[in-house]
């Protein structure tokens, strides 16, 4: 295995853990210098740093360029400009995948470089490198996962008797959610993930708009106390799902029956189910942290160093995107009252909540004084 020399474009929580990972125990990977915005920054580690993007996509030394900045349009750009520049290329961020994983794909494939991003999904946990590889040979069902730390923490914040407001606050205080939390309690961040996942899962070509996203803001600690009376709990879960020949993409807050593992979550772990016809496989980790999310990245750098196969997913099919037949929990808000006989759609009325499909519309749950959430187990 040759040694190899990287460009790193951002020095942040991953970019630092990365540096800090390599100089302890990897010797043979040597990281020239950094691009970051501001260069007078504290830093736990010491590298030669720049504010331009072009002393690393352009140095001839550099055969490796790692992003790991954040954000859309300017990686898009960087990454484009080191696949061109005969660079490969390993990725944490799930945002320019997203948006702009065919266009980056293809110019890898056309440049004959290697573009992998396993940190852009769940972190530290190997599902992307499992999909590609072991799970491949066997057609797929569907996949499930939890992706979402800030959402896991919230929720079980709430679980314990904090609002909403309140579990967002304490969120943002612990460092677990961002300034603007839009992308996370909205459910994009969690809608790219599955996205990312489905694409190399089913082989899809489909853009983010096609994932059907409903967020947690909606979610009240009322709701979860409800929910816990009935031993059922919730989570942010991303789905897609195959049935016959077209494939549902959807992240919504999902019910289920405890004990369940998606529901032990109570922060940045992050769990992923992949139903197959050989059984249901489950994957469980770190889905963030700048250790757990620079060992991902450290291990692209080594599959890309042995040639030892690609993210390239295989050219893609063109499945229809369909609405998920779905079921839902459906309970009254005020304790006190009990379900209406003849609701409509019902199919298992299980003491004082129901399992009905389809969901109702804003008006009906309105009129008869309801909730509903998406039920996440077969019935
Ligand atoms: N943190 C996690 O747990 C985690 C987990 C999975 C995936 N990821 C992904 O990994 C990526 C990095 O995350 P992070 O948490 O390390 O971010 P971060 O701590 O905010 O670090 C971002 C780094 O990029 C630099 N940067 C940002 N925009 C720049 C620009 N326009 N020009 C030059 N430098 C720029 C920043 O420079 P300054 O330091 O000078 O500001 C900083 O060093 C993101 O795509 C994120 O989604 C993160």
């Amino acid at each position: 295995m040759r040694s190899r020399t990287i460009g790193l474009l951002g020095l942040g929580t991953v970019g630092q853990a990365l540096v800090s990972i390599i100089q302890e125990v990897h010797p043979d990977l040597h990281v020239a210098k950094a691009l970051v915005r501001d260069v007078n920054r504290h830093r736990t580690i010491d590298i030669p740093m720049t504010t331009r993007p072009e002393e690393i996509l352009f140095d001839p030394e550099i055969d490796l360029v790692v992003e790991v900045t954040g954000g859309r349009e300017l990686p898009r750009q960087w990454i484009t400009q080191a696949l061109a520049a005969n660079k490969d290329v390993v990725t944490a961020n799930k945002e320019v995948m997203a948006y702009y994983g065919s266009e980056l794909l293809a110019a890898a494939r056309q440049s004959g470089r290697q573009l992998r991003y396993e940190a852009a999904v769940a972190g530290g946990v190997p599902i992307l490198d499992a999909l590609t590889h072991h799970l491949s040979v066997v057609p797929l069902r569907r996949i499930d996962g939890v992706l979402n730390g800030t959402c896991n923490f919230i929720l079980s914040q709430m679980e314990h008797g904090a609002s909403y407001t309140e579990a967002l606050a304490e969120a943002q205080r612990l460092g677990y959610a961002e300034a603007d939390p839009t992308a996370d309690v909205g459910g994009d961040d969690t809608a790219r993930k599955v996205l990312l996942l489905a694409q190399l899962g089913f082989h899809l070509e489909a853009a983010i708009e096609s994932v059907d996203t409903v967020g947690i803001t909606g979610v009240t600690a009322h709701h979860l106390a409800r929910l816990e009376t009935f031993h059922l709990g919730l989570r942010l879960v991303g789905s897609a799902i195959w049935d016959k020949d077209s494939l549902s993409l959807r992240v919504a807050p999902t019910v289920y029956r405890v004990p369940h593992p998606f529901l032990d979550l109570e922060g940045p772990d992050n769990a992923i189910r992949v139903v197959s016809q050989a059984g249901a496989f489950w994957f469980q980790g770190p889905g963030a942290g700048g250790y757990a999310t620079a060992t991902s990245v450290i291990s692209d750098i080594f599959r890309i160093r042995t040639h030892n196969g690609s993210l390239n997913p295989p050219p893609p099919g063109h499945y229809p995107i369909r609405q998920a037949t779905s079921r839902y929990v459906c309970f009254t808000h005020d304790p006190d009252q009990s379900l209406p006989l003849g609701l409509p759609g019902e199919l298992q009325r299980l003491g004082s909540y129901a399992i009905v499909a389809p969901g109702f519309s804003q008006e009906a749950l309105d009129e008869y004084g309801l909730c509903q959430f998406l039920w996440g187990e077969e019935t």
